[in-house]
């Protein structure tokens, strides 16, 4: 039968080499940088990389910035299927052994992404409250519409995870969201804010220096530093399962992540 010799000649050594999968997540969602305007790329972006960005995420938030907070208001820039979030409630799960309640703005470009986001949003085994947005633009952002959802939080969370990298991020985006960020943060000066960026280890760091020049012009700080974590890859398998390749130290394609978590101050 054919379909038993393609599962074996085809499927098999897919699902099972992530040399393969690599070549797959590149071809259909171009390596995470795809117009992810149909629920197809969308999914495949998930499928390909949303739990490697969940585990770096949580390697980040392992570190304990977040944990004194118990319903922060997160702003989660090119927010994908809300993997921030998801982060942020296993956390909650794993420090606190309760759900987290959130206020949650959501931008992103694509319609699917909103859709899958939403579904992660409310998954009760992760969210106790979740007040959410959407927005589809970063000059979307101001504090009319974050403050709906703004009720009883106790910390503001600005993330961004590779969003400066993404080919339909404009020249003049990272200026765009210093001042998104600044007009929010300005609304709610009482509560401490953080900012959390992450990005690949290699390349060009122009647009995260042009984000930080740019918030300093409108008055406030983001105080903190560049900080790379060594990357375990972890793939989501076709079958559900979880395969793990640890951090080499010499390949480079076992890549570390940049991130930085800075507060956001006034500047003096
Ligand atoms: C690499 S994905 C990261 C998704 C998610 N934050 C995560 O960590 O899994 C980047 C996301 O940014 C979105 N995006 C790209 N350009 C955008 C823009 N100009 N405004 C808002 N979102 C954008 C993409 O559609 C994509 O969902």
């Amino acid at each position: 039968m054919f379909i038993e010799s393609f599962r074996e000649i085809v499927v098999e050594p897919v699902r099972t080499t992530p040399a393969y999968r690599t070549a797959w997540q590149n071809t259909v969602c171009g390596g995470a940088r795809a117009a992810f305007d149909r629920m197809g790329t969308a999914l495949c972006y998930c499928m390909c990389w949303q739990y490697m960005h969940f585990e770096s995420l949580s390697s980040i938030l392992a570190r304990g910035h977040t944990d004194d907070y118990i319903a922060p208001l997160v702003i989660d820039v090119g927010a994908g299927p809300a993997t921030v979030a998801a982060a942020l409630a296993q956390r909650s799960i794993e420090r606190h052994d309760q759900t987290l309640s959130l206020g949650y703005v959501g931008v992103e470009l694509y319609g699917p992404m909103r859709d899958i986001g939403d579904q992660f949003l409310q998954d009760n085994s992760l969210f106790d409250v979740v007040d959410k947005v959407w927005l589809e633009q970063i000059d979307d952002l101001s504090p009319n519409v974050v403050e709906p959802v703004s009720n009883g939080c106790d910390a503001l969370i600005f993330a961004c995870s590779y969003i400066l990298r993404q080919p339909h991020v404009d020249t003049g985006f990272a200026e765009r969201l210093a001042r998104g960020v600044a007009r929010v943060r300005s609304h709610w000066p009482d509560l401490p804010a953080y900012f959390l960026y992450q990005d690949v280890s290699g390349g060009d760091r122009s647009n995260i220096y042009a984000f930080l020049d740019e918030l300093r012009r409108n008055g406030y700080y983001a105080a903190g530093k560049d900080q790379f974590l060594r990357q375990d890859q972890a793939f989501a398998r076709l079958d559900g399962g979880i395969d793990r390749r640890p951090h080499s130290g010499q390949n480079e394609d076992y890549r570390n992540v940049h991130f930085r978590f800075d507060q956001v101050r006034v500047q003096m």
